[in-house]
């Protein structure tokens, strides 16, 4: 966008924040929670940097990738501030977390730079930068649950962040710097979170955390993540309970077992695995090794035959060979994951694993992650073609994103089913978006299934 573009043709009048977010779901969820918290301040959300009185970037330091999106976004702020002074502009997230006051030295015409404790006090931090040039605030803090309220907007899913932090010290992760110590949520206050959600029509709860299945330890009252989904899954006209990302060490019995009871807590379980070579493992730090993590995968699937399985890997972690990446591979025909995410190792300053020499060449990591990211295709689609004739229950979402004729939702175990959105006498289903259906899949490519309602269903 070119600067003239971005400069107000019409005069702004009051208060208007523009927020660009970046990074995984949490970052979505403080998304809304800043937004919140703005919107008691008097600001209004819009849609461009032109329109605005405040720009926040909502950043992620995970790889140099996400980093570099956003460099570039400052910089192309540049002379967009030259030209309206006035005009605030901040960086909040996990980039501001690193970088602190870095980020000011850099980039002169960012006024304030605020950590992901902090963000809570956007309104006052704003108010300060009138006797100040600059605001750089990211000392971690304690919860205050009352400032964690969220403004949400979707409509049938809501993020919920239960926790906050990592404990663990993953070799290559920057995260437990940008969040902290891991902190969990008073579960009453998130009883009562969710079931105003519910009441405001949010029927799909998704729980969040870094290492959500860790959720309690540090509450200290015996407080697990499987006593909460007991708890949540009591709410009257809530459907459907999700969770995310779990930590194959904390998968505990009890975990399964409750996934495995509670109807309405879906099959599906988000559980990197990084890595099919122990030696790799040990270096990542990620204290378990191959057969635990494969132990985990037949514990799973012995409760729960139907469970679907999620993972994330790195390719190219330091001194990884090609026998390091094949017992990757070989993981992964082992398991067959329902989905993977694929990353190239990206050295990240201040994490133990930068002083390990980054030495597998740019060309092998994205051959690797090629790799890796075709052999999913390849299990995706013969794991959906077994399912044609087979018969999921849905939680319609609203109409698919590619054809206006379909409407589009989730199984359990998080697949994605479309089905048309006109019944055969050409009568709307749109009635039916946040209900649960079953739907019979009839016919899939590698990242959709296709099928159609497995019974009428009666208005
Ligand atoms: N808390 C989650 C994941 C957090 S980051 C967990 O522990 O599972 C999301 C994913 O980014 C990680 O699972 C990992 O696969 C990837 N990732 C983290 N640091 C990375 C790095 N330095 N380079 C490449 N990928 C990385
Ligand atoms: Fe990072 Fe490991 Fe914590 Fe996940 S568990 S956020 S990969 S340190
Ligand atoms: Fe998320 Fe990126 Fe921060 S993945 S926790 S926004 S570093």
């Amino acid at each position: 966008m070119s600067a003239r573009a971005i400069v107000a043709a019409v005069p702004i009048t009051g208060k208007s924040v523009y927020i660009e977010t970046f990074g995984c779901q949490m970052n979505s969820a403080d998304t809304e929670v800043v937004l919140a918290r703005l919107g008691d301040a008097g600001y209004r959300r819009v849609d461009s940097v032109a329109e605005a009185t405040l720009v926040l970037y909502n950043t992620c330091a995970v790889r140099d990738h996400a980093e570099a999106k956003v460099r570039g976004r400052l910089d192309a702020m540049k002379p967009v501030k030259a030209k309206r002074p006035d005009l605030r502009i901040g960086v909040m997230g996990c980039m501001a977390q690193r970088e602190k006051d870095e980020i000011i030295r850099r980039y002169p015409h960012v006024d304030l730079v605020v950590g992901t404790d902090q963000f809570v006090r956007m309104p006052q931090l704003l108010e300060s930068l009138e006797t100040r040039d600059h605001v750089v605030e990211t000392a971690f803090g304690d919860f205050e649950d009352r400032l964690w309220d969220a403004r949400r907007t979707e409509g049938i899913n809501a993020w919920v962040p239960i926790m906050r932090g990592c404990n663990y010290n993953c070799t290559y992760c920057v995260v437990p710097f940008t969040r902290g110590r891991e902190k969990s949520r008073d579960p009453a206050q998130l009883e009562d979170e969710v079931r105003r959600l519910v009441d405001e029509g949010f029927v799909q709860i998704t729980l969040l955390g870094q290492t959500v299945d860790a959720y309690g330890k540090t509450l200290g009252d015996g407080t697990t993540l499987a006593s909460l989904l007991r708890r949540l899954h009591r709410i009257d006209g809530l459907k459907r309970l999700r969770f995310v990302t779990s930590h194959p060490k904390d998968i505990t019995d009890e975990l399964i077992d409750t996934v495995a009871e509670l109807p309405k807590v879906a099959k599906h379980l988000h559980v990197p695995a990084q890595s099919g070579s122990d030696r790799i493992l040990r270096m990542m730090g990620r204290r378990y090794t191959r057969s635990e993590y494969l132990h985990f995968v037949e514990r799973a699937r012995t409760r729960m035959p139907e469970v679907e399985l999620l993972s994330d890997f790195i390719v190219g972690f330091p001194r990884e060979t090609a026998d390091d990446f094949a017992a990757t591979v070989s993981l992964m025909d082992e398991v067959r994951f329902a989905g993977s995410y694929v990353f190239m190792y990206s050295p990240r300053p201040g994490t133990p694993a930068v002083n390990l020499v980054d030495d597998v060449a740019h060309e092998t990591k994205r051959a690797r992650c090629n790799h890796l990211l075709d052999l999913q295709l390849v299990h995706q689609g013969q794991a959906y073609a077994k399912l044609h004739g087979a018969t999921r229950r849905v939680l319609v979402e609203g109409a698919s994103k590619s054809d206006d004729a379909m409407l589009h939702g989730r199984s359990e175990g998080n697949l994605n089913i479309v089905f048309p959105r006109m019944d055969v006498t050409g009568a709307s289903r749109d009635h039916l978006i946040g209900d649960l259906v079953d739907i019979r899949i009839e016919r899939s490519t590698s990242l959709t299934l296709f099928g159609d309602l497995a019974a009428p269903v009666m208005a």
